[in-house]
């Protein structure tokens, strides 16, 4: 009995070092600070990076810093593909060299109630969308992660899986282009933990976080709304919109409040998740009780 848990004991001190000595492994990046979000209380990179949703590891916030080591994040690249003028794949040392990186203190907000504060590395989305020049039928982006089963245990399940495969989400032109919306690469000063999305994945501050993607390998503009992850699974609760709305809950909880990671009492959930002034207009004609 004692042995056992000795044992057990031992094997989690190893995937703690595992852990730690991938993240020791994140390249230090250069980029310009900025003013967003000089207001806000970041939270540790701990918290950021032991507490996740990352289903092709796992359900378990805990566990996707254990396994993530199984991606393999180089060599990578981006395919721009579909309603463009100028359609390209991208290696991600070439975006990196191509784009200026900027550090941006963002409010993350989790469709679960959950929230947290980040200083995000990236770049806005939109430097790669004109590179690519949407033409008129260019009206959403459609974003999938990667999908090869040996690197993310999950995806080896088939449909005995978490969630079908591939993830994908999307965004509509504007929100798109939306000065706010990012690419991100890194975290606290260096290049992303796998857990977190590496090695690029989507940051859009003001929706719900399952819209923001990890690890993409495939940025398509198309003409129709695309199929999002969340909303095939239960359309009745996931929508495509899901832009942060304290008014409108879900359907098996309050979205009033929520509990910022690190936290013991809960705050007031905002509207846009904080970022009114600069996304309401889009959605001036909408009925937000209905597109969720
Ligand atoms: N992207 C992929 N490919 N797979 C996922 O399971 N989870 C989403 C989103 N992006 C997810 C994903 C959800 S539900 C959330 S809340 C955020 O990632 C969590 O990001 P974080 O782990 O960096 O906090």
């Amino acid at each position: 009995m004692k042995l056992g848990a000795a044992t057990i004991l031992s094997s989690s001190l190893i995937i703690e070092k595992l852990a730690a000595i991938e993240n020791e492994k994140r390249d230090p990046l250069s980029f310009k600070k900025t003013s967003f979000g000089q207001n806000l209380d970041l939270n540790t990179f701990d918290q950021a990076s032991k507490y996740n949703n990352f289903y092709e590891f796992s359900l378990k916030k805990n566990e996707p810093a254990k396994l993530a080591h199984t991606l393999k994040t180089d060599p990578w690249s981006i395919k721009i593909s579909g309603e463009v003028e100028n359609p390209f794949t991208v290696s991600l040392d070439e975006i990196k060299n191509s784009y200026p990186l900027e550090e941006r203190i963002y409010r993350f907000r989790c469709v679960e109630a959950w929230a947290i504060v980040l200083p995000w590395i990236g770049f806005p989305l939109s430097y790669i969308l004109k590179k690519a020049k949407p033409n008129s039928k260019a009206k959403y982006v459609k974003f999938t992660t990667l999908y090869d089963p040996k690197q993310f245990p999950d995806q080896s399940k088939g449909v005995f899986g978490n969630i079908p495969y591939p993830y994908v989400e999307g965004l509509r032109i504007d929100e798109a282009m939306n000065e706010l919306t990012l690419l991100g690469v890194g975290m606290y000063g260096k290049s992303l933990p796998k857990q977190n999305g590496a090695p690029i994945r989507l940051v859009v501050p003001w929706k719900y976080g399952f819209k923001s993607i990890k690890s993409i390998v495939s940025i398509e503009l198309v003409e129709k709304e695309p199929q999002n992850t969340w909303k095939a699974i239960n359309p009745r609760e996931y929508g495509f919109y899901a832009n942060v709305n304290p008014n409108v809950d879900h359907p098996r909880w309050s979205q009033a409040r929520e509990r910022k990671l690190g936290s013991f009492f809960k705050q007031r959930t905002l509207m846009f998740n904080g970022y009114e002034k600069e996304v309401a207009g889009m959605y001036k004609n909408m009925d937000l009780r209905k597109f969720i």
